[in-house]
């Protein structure tokens, strides 16, 4: 299958610009099959469990134990990085910094692309089939005609406050916390760098904060009742707030145009979903592209919408469901009660407790695997 790959950015950009960091079992299996995952299996972190924080203790959901399923911290830029690698050694066509890109044909079997090349020349691509895997700030979705697509969306009263450090990790496994002053997570990327979160109003200046204050605020909202824990610091090297959204536009096909990723789904990334999606769908993307290219047969290119939408709603589910459960709703939110605070502690003792529950989060977490019903 011939394919060409048009960025609105530059080569840099893509290959920089911070991410989410887990990859469930079934994303690595997938970047293990394609021959991308030789640096991934060097310098990924395999996580058997994550920890819960909750009321000042600390509970320990076991993947594998659980699942029989590992997660794997490896950042999404890295596999970025990988995947650009392989596609240049492979010389196949990939341009960065393309301007004005624009569909055309999409009701036709030879639909086009034309975009500007970063040289200033107008481009045209005359294709079989469009991807577009150009994320919720993309064009391509924009190209299908009004009534065709219907959106669903959630907006949160609060963000992700991110920040990147060079510091040693202050735990084996991720930390998700949840505390009187708002969530807070603890992860890493490797054993000298970590990534930590703060759930904190939408729209904060991200350099609201000195770095003692972050510090000092991690310290808080990570705090053990019976025993001392500080998270350990070193430089803040990137600052970030992520509005929290979830988004979804169906179906994911028209005529000739298949979304794929964040072009037609957005999480909370409290699940770490929204990469995983992105690998899940064009799983189910390339076999239906195979069929239809090489037996002329669109049997799997008419049910891909229909098919990853029902992972999509699956993983909306359960980032809609942890990011509830462990943020702080402000007072003025019908969750912001004191009603809503016991629902929340009384979900995260049932979670961390009940076998039942715990496979039911970690099975989540872990991804359910390919064709399993969704
Ligand atoms: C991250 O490491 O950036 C990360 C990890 C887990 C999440 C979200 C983000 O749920």
């Amino acid at each position: 299958m011939e394919s060409i790959v048009v960025e609105a950015r530059d080569r840099p950009y893509v290959e920089a610009r911070v991410r989410a960091g887990i990859l469930e079992q079934g994303s690595v299996d997938v970047l293990r099959e394609i021959g991308v995952g030789q640096r991934m299996d060097r310098e990924g972190i395999v996580h058997a469990g994550t920890q819960l924080r909750f009321d000042g203790t600390n509970h320990r959901i076991d993947f594998e134990a659980l699942t029989g399923r590992k997660v794997m911290v490896y950042g999404q830029q890295e596999v970025v990085k990988d995947l650009i690698a392989q596609r240049v050694a492979d010389d196949l066509p990939i341009h960065f910094g393309v301007s004005d890109v624009q569909l055309h044909d999409l009701t036709s079997t030879s639909p086009r692309v034309t975009y500007t090349d970063e040289n200033g020349a107008r481009q045209e691509i005359v294709a079989d089939y469009i991807a577009g895997c150009d994320g919720y700030h993309g064009v391509s979705r924009g190209h299908i005609p009004a009534g065709h697509l219907t959106e669903f969306e959630r907006i949160y009263p609060f963000a992700w406050f991110g920040i990147l450090a060079n510091a040693k990790p202050s735990s084996d496994e991720l930390i998700y916390a949840h505390s009187p002053r708002g969530f807070a997570l603890h992860s890493l990327r490797s054993d000298s760098v970590v990534r930590n979160y703060l759930q904190v109003a939408p729209g904060t200046d991200p350099n609201a904060m000195s770095d003692d204050e972050i510090w000092d605020e991690y310290d808080r909202r990570f705090a053990l009742q019976d025993e001392p824990f500080t998270i350990n610091r070193g430089e803040i090297t990137e600052r970030v707030v992520t509005p929290m959204r979830s988004w979804v536009v169906t179906p994911m096909r028209y005529e000739r145009l298949m979304l794929a990723g964040d072009a037609a789904h957005t999480v909370p990334p409290t699940g770490a979903k929204g990469m995983n999606l992105a690998v899940a769908d064009v799983v189910v993307l390339a076999e239906g592209l195979t069929k239809a290219l090489q037996s002329n047969d669109e049997s799997g290119l008419d049910q891909y919408s229909d098919i990853a939408v029902r992972r999509v709603w699956r993983a909306e589910h359960f980032s809609w469901w942890m990011t509830s459960m462990l943020h702080r709703f402000p007072p003025e939110h019908p969750e912001g009660d004191e009603f809503g605070l016991q629902m929340q502690l009384s979900q995260l003792r049932y979670y961390t407790s009940s076998e039942a529950a715990m496979r039911t989060l970690a099975e989540n977490y872990v991804g359910l695997p390919f064709g399993a019903a969704l």
